[in-house]
């Protein structure tokens, strides 16, 4: 494709002119963005590009080894991986309203990375995945204060913090096309094709307090929730698809005693810019079957629903 390879060309020049001979810290989230930022930085530089990848505990099944996985199958540069779980879960215990979640945890993460990044020396640039989107999001209209519906808030206020110079290959491009780079550079067709997955992760996924057990159960209805969805074909024709966990208490039978248990929603939307969409018609044969595996696999769930709302006037994540 030579509108992606002469994208790519273009953007390793001016990464080379911006950094010279400097070196650049990247945080990985797992997601495209980040990886195909790191990707187009490496090929610039190599090994003058340093990644960190921050597990907060609020990632999903496995991710963050999967993230490393993928890193070391890919890259040769320099990856520092942070532990910071119980960090993240202690800040946040006690703590139901979802923007002081995610401020809790753009700040614990700011701290975090900082932390980090000054244990690597000689260090004058910081590489962001942002998009065209993010961009224009965050310029304010005619003037005035943008109105936070939620406040985006795991990358505000880093480089400030950092006194790092911003280096932001993507900040032109839409998520598609950022995705088409990806495959240009090689990136494996998982991480290049999978949904976004916001940056307080699964802590806005669980209506309110968040508690390990709580973290368990949502993982493990997650977990079925995209088996079964790529097992029907379809994870590639969804924008974006997870399971919610609602910790409020329900009737149901199970066996011939009573339950009492908590209620997993579903949510599947279909959309290309995120700022509007619709919920998408998954057929009732996989939700039946992503109902029953919940139902009877996750200890501790005894309902589940589907959630049938469009954006506006709700919003894709529940939190
Ligand atoms: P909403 O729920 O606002 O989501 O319709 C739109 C898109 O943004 C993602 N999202 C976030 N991403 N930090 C992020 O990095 C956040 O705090 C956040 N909140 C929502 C959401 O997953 C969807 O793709």
């Amino acid at each position: 494709n030579w509108k992606m390879d002469s994208f790519i060309e273009k953007s390793v020049n001016d990464i080379n002119r911006q950094v010279g001979n400097g070196r650049v810290v990247c945080g990985l989230s797992g997601g495209v963005d980040s990886a195909v930022t790191a990707a187009l930085i490496h090929k610039a530089i190599g090994n003058r590009l340093s990644c960190i990848f921050v597990d907060n505990g609020l990632l999903r099944n496995f991710e963050a080894e999967e993230v490393v996985k993928t890193f070391k199958e890919n890259f040769s540069a320099d990856l520092h991986v942070v532990r910071a779980q119980d960090r993240f879960l202690g800040k946040l215990k006690g703590v139901s309203d979802p923007e002081k979640k995610r401020k809790i945890i753009g700040h614990e993460f700011i701290k975090v990375f900082k932390n980090e990044a000054q244990k690597i020396s000689d260090v004058q640039f910081l590489a962001q995945g942002t998009l065209y989107p993010d961009v224009i999001e965050s310029i304010p209209a005619h003037g005035g204060p943008t109105v936070t519906i939620k406040s985006h808030h795991n990358v505000g206020g880093l480089p400030e913090e950092l006194g790092f110079e911003l280096v932001e290959p993507l900040r032109f491009l839409f998520k598609d096309e950022v995705r088409k780079i990806g495959e240009e550079l090689g990136l494996p067709k998982e991480l290049v094709g999978r949904h976004p997955f916001p940056g307080p992760g699964l802590a806005i996924r669980i209506i309110g307090e968040i508690s390990g057990q709580r973290l368990e159960v949502l993982r493990k209805a997650d977990k079925i929730v995209i088996e079964e969805i790529c097992k029907a074909g379809l994870y590639n024709k969804i924008a974006q698809c997870f399971a919610v966990l609602l910790p409020l208490s329900t009737v149901g039978v199970m066996g011939d005693e009573r339950s009492y248990e908590n209620v997993i929603a579903v949510r599947a939307v279909e959309t290309t810019d995120f700022m509007t969409a619709d919920w998408y018609r998954i057929p009732n044969e996989t939700l039946g079957s992503i109902s029953h595996r919940i139902i009877n696999e996750v200890k501790g769930v005894n309902r589940v629903v589907y959630d049938i709302s469009t954006k506006p006037p709700s919003t894709i994540e529940w939190e």
